[in-house]
């Protein structure tokens, strides 16, 4: 199943610190090699992206074809920056993703809280149980108290009895996860760290305001909608709906009878969330599955259009302000809401969340990395950016212990170990 470029694919250069992030998405595949800067910063130096192929709802769903498709974005990418890479960070949007949150007890017996103590507490994290055959992907200590006083972000050097740790788990079906590391195994590449989407799309759109004071990122994306939401700099609850643009399309396609690729342009070209009293008299010639040719196509009314993707919109919002009403259950939701990912991009959708969420809604494009052209910029690579931001850590004072999961023991011990039996 491999070829010969992901069997050549090593690093041959040790010029400076090289980081290579890989989304692997539902309608497109996208990779940022990027050289960190003397100043702390990032330098993407080369982009690569392609159609995406066996990926569905943000699961892997065709090994081969997620691979040659992974393989070709990463060739593109690396014959722009110069550079072969052989590690990556890569999201995951696939299965479902699921919150957990824990409150740990370390005795400390009047000394003072250490790295160890804070280790103690993520590993009793790592205990906790999840439900059946899900795979822990972030553990984040949300809120820290000593003796009772909490609200505090770094314990370490702190003196008292009674350490707490509130930890956010994010855990998702192992099986998907599994399927993801493997096929990246079999592309010769070693993954440093595997981050939610909406996480990473945070990292990348939110200011430093948001993310202290708090906001809920909603990525919609081809085939997932995600979202996140942060508090006082953390991620403290994350979640997905298995509805995006591609449901949109699709429902365009069968709606108007005309095929998959016209669906996506009419949608792109004439699409609007919310409807105007000018879409009865706009007339949109529409080609007919079968009979493509100009001459063979509908002309309707452009109101045809907007009251198909109106419902499918009304109904992933209406999804989110279900999950988002739960979540309350156990975090503070506040009114502020973000959308980014490529779906986002419709005409009027910012209103639309607006109304149905009773929201502050504002449309995000990834803003901390500098020097991307405008084509790589837009909302629809906020994670393959964030995942980027989330090696370098770019919101001042948050303490990344924890975050790192996926590169410490608790995640590659279990999935590792698995891996190299498995292939
Ligand atoms: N200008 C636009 N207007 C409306 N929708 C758009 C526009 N441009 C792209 N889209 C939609 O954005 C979606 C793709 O978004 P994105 O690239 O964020 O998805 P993805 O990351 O590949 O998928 P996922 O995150 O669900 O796995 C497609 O459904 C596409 O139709
Ligand atoms: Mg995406």
């Amino acid at each position: 199943m491999t070829n010969d470029h992901s069997a050549a694919r090593k690093r041959p250069s040790s010029k400076g610190d090289i980081l290579a992030a890989l989304d692997i998405g539902s309608s497109k595949i996208c990779c940022f090699i990027a050289r960190t800067t003397a100043e702390g910063g990032t330098r993407v130096i080369g982009i690569g992206h392609h159609i995406s192929q066996g990926v569905k709802g943000g699961n892997i769903v065709d090994v081969e074809a997620a691979q040659n498709a992974i393989n070709a974005t990463l060739d593109n990418a690396e014959e722009v920056a110069g550079e072969k890479i052989s590690r990556v960070i890569v999201n995951f949007s696939g299965g479902k993703l699921l919150s957990h949150h824990a409150d740990i007890h370390i005795n400390l017996n009047g000394r003072e809280a250490s790295d160890y103590d804070i280790e103690r507490a993520l590993a009793m994290g790592q205990q906790e149980n999840l439900p059946e055959g899900s795979e822990l992907i972030h553990l984040v200590p949300t809120d820290f108290s000593i003796d009772g006083q909490n609200g505090i972000r770094d314990p370490r050097g702190m003196i008292g009895d009674n350490l707490n740790a509130k930890l956010h788990m994010v855990s998702a079906h192992y099986a998907p996860i599994r399927t993801l590391l493997s096929a990246l195994q079999r592309c010769h590449l070693h993954v440093e760290h595997v981050v939610v989407s909406p996480f990473a799309s945070g990292l990348a759109c939110l200011v430093d305001d948001e993310m202290e004071l708090g906001a809920t990122l909603i990525d919609m994306g081809g085939g997932t909608t995600t979202f996140a939401l942060f508090n006082d700099k953390q991620m403290v609850h994350a979640d997905s709906i298995p509805i995006g643009g591609m449901h949109v399309t699709n429902d365009i396609a069968r709606g108007l009878t005309t095929p998959v690729n016209h669906a996506e342009r009419l949608k792109t070209l004439f699409g609007n969330a919310l409807s105007s009293s000018s879409d009865e008299r706009e007339m949109i010639d529409v080609p007919q599955v079968g009979e493509e040719a100009p001459e063979h196509a509908n002309h309707i009314p452009k109101s045809h259009l907007i009251r198909i993707i109106g419902p499918r919109l009304e109904e992933t919002f209406e999804h989110l302000r279900d999950r988002l009403k739960a979540a309350e259950g156990s975090v503070a939701v506040n009114r502020r809401v973000v959308l980014t990912g490529g779906a986002c991009q419709l005409p009027g959708i910012r209103e639309m969340a607006q109304r149905i969420l009773d929201k502050q809604v504002r449309i995000g494009r990834p803003y901390r990395l500098q020097g991307l052209s405008d084509n790589a910029s837009g909302p629809a690579f906020a994670t393959i950016a964030g995942l980027l931001a989330y090696t370098t850590n770019p919101v001042a004072g948050m303490p990344r212990f924890g975050q790192d999961l996926s590169a410490s023991q608790g995640f590659f011990d279990r999935i590792g170990g698995w891996l190299r039996n498995a292939i």
